[in-house]
């Protein structure tokens, strides 16, 4: 087989001395883990390598984030932007090995550290092929994935206006190293929230007709809402509604003044969740009728803004694959099935023509570990292969367009 252009950057990112300073930024930003919107320590880890690079960028974006700008000497071209999310998870982690993470119930384990080690690694293989670049590639570092919609905030401040195209990458720790995948069109869902307090009478438990029961309103609207799901999509179409809290009362024999219930609703499509949104108020607010009730449903949109779903462009995606599949093999860019779990990388795709992929993390003999757990293992082996796949993915693009 001939040695492609991508396959030779994968090279470069596995010479030693290169692989071993990937593999120590990573490790730095592993053992200091920084919860959204407070990734100062890793912001600033970050700017210290693209000063070092020689490479300017804007910051502070959306508070922590940093957006650098490679500028080719090949002549005017297309802007292709590539992402990393900055933060991690309030949870404590339980795997012994010597870069443990040093914050107490902070942990990177959504792999975002390995995502920042990955996209500085493109920076260096980017710049040193600088003068050949035939336009511009923007390297967004961005805070806040987790719940708080950093993407959302990044593209409010107006420093990817001009991208013509934006890519990014996620571990997954089912794929083995060495290997990446994605798929065309829907791959993440959109993701929302709703919560809701229903509110009737208090009163004595032996006397239930002098009150107003909202526990019961709260039940049947439990089961309501199940039946959105099981009679009103699509059974070929994914969709999510799960209730997760119900608050109420205290007493054997008190009938409550009120009782708060919430959780989440999910779709493949951004249309899909704006009819579960319509369709949760209703429901909620139609059985506090039922049940002589008072409510208010809040889908908490200011705080917790929702994520829209990701959806892979056609044309984005197949370059990709394309490039992969130079860079690794063909046996080696998977198909992935679509996911409920939602990423704020949405945001990007509805605005720009994008590609999500994931990139595979388990390493030879390696049990499966999950994302969102404090056992959460990162092969580093994959660390190289991320690298070059952003830089690949990037050039090649410009060279095309
Ligand atoms: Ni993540």
């Amino acid at each position: 087989m001939a040695t492609t252009a991508a396959a030779l950057l994968l090279e470069e990112a596995r010479v030693p001395a290169f692989e071993a300073w990937l593999l120590g930024l990573r490790r730095r930003i592993h053992q200091h883990p920084e919860l959204a919107f407070q990734e100062h320590r890793t912001s600033a880890l970050v700017r210290a390598e693209l000063d070092a690079l020689g490479i300017p960028y804007v910051w502070p974006v959306a508070r922590t984030g940093v957006v650098a700008t490679i500028t080719g000497g090949g002549g005017p071209g297309p802007v292709f932007a590539l992402r990393a999310d900055m933060d991690a998870l309030p949870i404590q982690e339980m795997v012994e090995w010597e870069f443990k993470s040093k914050e107490d119930g902070k942990m990177h384990a959504c792999g975002h550290d390995a995502h920042v080690a990955m996209l500085l690694g493109a920076a260096k293989l980017l710049q040193s092929r600088k003068d050949d670049l035939k336009g511009k590639v923007k390297l967004v570092f961005q805070p806040a994935e987790e719940g708080h919609a950093g993407g959302y905030h990044v593209l409010q401040e107006g420093v990817l206006d001009d991208a013509d195209a934006i890519f990014a990458m996620h571990i997954d720790t089912h794929l083995p190293v060495g290997t990446v995948g994605s798929r065309p069109g829907p791959f993440l869902a959109g993701s929302a929230r709703f919560k809701a307090t229903i509110t009737g009478k208090g009163g004595h438990a032996a006397v239930p007709h002098a009150a107003v029961d909202p526990v019961i309103v709260a039940s049947s609207t439990v089961l309501s809402l199940q039946q959105l799901v099981a009679r009103e999509i699509d059974p070929l179409q994914s969709a999510v509604v799960s209730v997760t809290f119900i608050k109420g009362g205290e007493a054997f024999n008190v009938i409550p003044e009120s009782v708060t219930l919430g959780g989440t609703f999910r779709s493949m499509t951004t249309q899909g969740l704006f009819y579960l949104k319509k369709r949760i108020k209703e429901v909620i607010e139609g059985q506090a009728v039922v049940g002589r009730c008072m409510v208010t449903v809040n889908f908490m949109e200011e705080e917790l803004r929702p994520y829209p779903a990701t959806m892979n462009d056609e044309g984005v995606y197949s370059h990709a694959k394309a490039v992969a599949e130079s860079m690794l093999g063909e046996a080696n860019m998977r198909l992935c099935p679509q996911v409920m779990a939602a990423e704020d990388f949405g945001f990007y795709a509805q605005k720009i023509p994008s590609a999500f992929f994931s990139v595979g993390v388990r390493g030879a003999g390696m049990e499966i570990s999950h994302v969102h757990t404090p056992h959460l293992v990162v092969d580093e082996g994959a660390l190289p292969v991320g690298t070059a796949l952003h830089a690949a993915v990037a050039i090649e693009y410009l060279n095309k367009h």
